[in-house]
């Protein structure tokens, strides 16, 4: 077998087999571990995929250790500082920059799609009036695979992806938008495709039939750089289960549907409401001690909400972008935030504990998103609906890089099956205790 290979041996049967290492353009290689299942009939166990590659992707890589994040290889703090949340999405989609003729091109046709069939308005009456907006959203994007649905359609060779993409994009601010409109008994408010994207994402969620509306120029800049944060981060849980479920050859819609349901937990994009929780029981900077002892208690199941991340075990690239746009925000807007005071305690008392030292838990993106948001008026029960609007436009870019791979297989794990040995049926009278 030419180039580098990892040989394993059954010590229990002596027999070995060889399996190549793939090298990617930066990143630890991998093992490819086919031969394993095929000349040993023995499979890799590994609860969480923390050490499992499932896929090539030339969309994000991200360095846990060093804290780089790239986007088709821009560094995120170069976009961060320069471009915006619709050239990001471009770029995730098509794999290189605009130039000025496509930039245009882009944001008209994504503004084609701003608007949802009438019908769909009717699906959020159903829900109940406190819903959690993160249900709804799951709820109708999934609906949205009844409008745009061939039976036995060949999503991989036969439907446009590019056209996917953008009724992805185009929709997602819609949507989410009525989700907050609807639980605050608010009319229902068309997009405005005179309005940039998050402009127009902000008018639909704020604005009222009867009054002008115009936003604050610096919460909509602040709220563009949430987006483009959020907009792509590798093979996390959520963007897996889009991959996942888009294996079976699925609606798109249904697959951004399942994504969003696994974003909504608190481990994951339910993090950042959960973040504003926490500041709030902690309440000021003088009981910060208090929370970080519990969160190091073997006996107690608290966490720091914010902290920690399965791939960086060092500072989040993108709390870091963050963390500085939280500062500006708050003074450039005059605004008076007790909350930020104790999240800047916490951090700085959780950074110098050797519990947190040791275990190489550093604040993630969600640990100052969720005052970024408090500060722009966003309520807190959105803030996980923006996150996932945000994130669509990398589901929809891992989705259309899953349809086009030469590779493409179904996923399917295997398992370590730890249950009874096979046993006859009883009828129930001759059971024990019968
Ligand atoms: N507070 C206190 N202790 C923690 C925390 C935390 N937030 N996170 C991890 N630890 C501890 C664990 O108790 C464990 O300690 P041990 O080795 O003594 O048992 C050790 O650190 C490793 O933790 P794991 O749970 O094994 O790490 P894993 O990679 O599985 O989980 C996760 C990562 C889910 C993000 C975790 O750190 C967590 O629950 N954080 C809080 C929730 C959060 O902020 N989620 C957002 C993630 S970013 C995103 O999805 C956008």
């Amino acid at each position: 077998m030419a180039g580098r290979t990892v040989v394993i041996t059954d010590k229990a049967t002596g027999k070995s087999v060889e399996c190549p290492v793939l090298e990617g353009t930066y990143g630890a290689p991998v093992i490819d571990s086919r031969p394993l299942a095929r000349e040993l009939g023995m499979f890799v166990h590994d609860i969480g995929f923390g050490a499992t590659s499932a896929c090539r992707s030339a969309i994000t890589y991200l360095d846990g250790d060093q804290g780089i994040l790239l986007h088709r290889g821009y560094p995120i703090e170069q976009l961060a500082e320069n471009s915006s949340f619709t050239e990001v999405a471009y770029l995730l989609i098509h794999g290189e920059l605009p130039n000025a003729r496509q930039m245009s091109e882009w944001d008209h046709s994504i503004k084609m799609h701003t608007m949802t069939h009438e019908h769909v308005n009717t699906f959020y009456q159903g829900y109940r009036y406190d819903a959690h907006p993160m249900s709804m959203l799951q709820g109708v994007v999934g609906a949205l695979a009844s409008f745009y649905h061939e039976p036995q359609t060949d999503y991989r060779h036969d439907t446009d992806h590019l056209l996917t993409a953008r009724r992805v994009i185009g929709k997602m601010p819609n949507l989410a938008s009525k989700c907050y409109r609807y639980s605050n008994g608010l009319p229902f408010v068309y997009p405005d495709n005179s309005r940039s994207y998050v402009e127009n994402f902000m008018y639909m969620m704020f604005s009222w039939p009867t009054e002008p509306y115009h936003p604050n120029p610096t919460a909509v800049r602040a709220l563009d750089l949430l987006f483009i944060l959020h907009a792509d981060h590798e093979q996390n849980a959520s963007t897996s289960t889009v991959r996942l479920a888009g294996s079976s050859e699925n609606n798109p819609f249904a697959c951004i549907s399942a994504g969003i349901a696994t974003l909504w937990g608190k481990a994951h994009g339910g993090a950042n409401e959960a973040v504003v929780h926490m500041l709030e029981e902690i309440g000021s900077p003088a009981n910060v001690r208090k929370y970080v002892d519990r969160a190091k208690d073997k006996n107690d199941n608290y966490r720091l909400m914010g902290f920690g991340h399965r791939v960086y075990k060092n500072y989040d690239p993108r709390a870091k972008i963050i963390r500085k746009v939280c500062h500006e925000l708050l003074t450039e807007l005059s605004l008076d935030q007790p909350m930020f005071e104790v999240a800047l305690e916490l951090e700085n008392i959780a950074l110098k504990d050797d519990y947190f030292i040791e275990r190489k838990l550093y604040p993630n993106v969600d640990f100052y998103s969720g005052i970024i948001y408090r500060a722009l008026k966003i309520p807190m029960n959105m803030f996980t609906p923006m996150f996932a609007l945000a994130r669509s436009t990398g589901w929809i870019a891992q989705w259309i890089e899953l349809m086009e791979d030469e590779d493409f297989r179904i996923g399917r794990p295997r398992q370590l099956y730890v249950g009874s040995e096979r046993r006859d049926y009883v009828p129930v009278a001759e059971r024990s205790g019968a």
